[in-house]
């Protein structure tokens, strides 16, 4: 199975990022991954609704927007009028996670749990079915151009398992120091979904590095 691709705008350049959006729009790109962060939960402030909104007018592909803010639940409704298509929370923020997991699915959106490096995909247990995807963070969340932390490939398998077992349709996404070099490993251990941004955005050909990412496997 060929994995959705999801190009991250935090490594586009923001000076021309209706460029960098009608790449993606043009490319075998299938999602536009946005990062927000609220240098809080993370070490680093990045972009929020009025640049989200700007994006929704040129992007002709969902949204995939990675909220990484503490109390992500008071502005569920803001993301969905900025334009998100689908909303992920952090395990690690959401004291209410099924609640909140509810209200973005309540609002059309769908709905995605990260996990940072250190949060074992066990804690999911009770909650999978909430979810319609699972990002699994391979680098610590906050930065761009970081490197792969391999003990991800070990999350991915056990998750997989974790979704058959149960005959679920939850998608694994993955997400921080991917490229051409691990695509194929990624997808092998039962990756759906991959997002890149250092690898798409400082590639001196990002059409073509995003062409061998969905074709890194038959
Ligand atoms: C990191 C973000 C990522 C980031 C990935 O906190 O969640 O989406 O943009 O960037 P690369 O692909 O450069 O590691
Ligand atoms: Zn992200």
């Amino acid at each position: 199975m060929k994995p959705l691709i999801a190009p991250s705008l935090l490594s586009a350049d923001f000076l021309n990022l209706a460029d960098d959006i009608e790449m993606v729009n043009l490319s075998e790109a299938d999602w536009f991954h946005c990062d927000v962060m609220d240098g809080i939960f993370v070490p680093n402030i990045s972009f929020g609704l009025p640049v989200i909104s700007a994006i929704k007018r040129k992007a002709e592909k969902p949204l995939d927007v990675h909220l990484m803010i503490q109390h992500p639940e008071r502005f569920i409704k803001d993301f969905k009028n900025a334009g998100a298509d689908l909303l992920s929370v952090h395990y690690e923020v959401c004291t209410h996670l099924h609640r909140t997991l509810q209200e973005i699915r309540n609002l059309d959106m769908k709905a995605g749990i990260v996990l940072n490096p250190h949060t074992p995909v066990s804690v999911l247990d009770n909650i999978l079915p909430e979810a319609d995807f699972v990002l699994l963070m391979s680098v610590n969340p906050g930065f761009g151009g970081q490197s792969f932390i391999p003990e991800t490939l070990n999350k991915i398998k056990r998750l997989k398992e974790m979704i058959l077992k149960r005959n679920l349709q939850t998608l694994i996404e993955v997400d921080g120091g991917i490229g051409i070099d691990n695509a194929k490993l990624l997808i092998e251990a039962g990756a759906d979904i991959l997002v890149a941004g250092n690898a798409i955005f400082k590639s001196p050909d990002p059409l073509m590095t995003i062409k061998m990412l969905k074709n890194s496997v038959n």
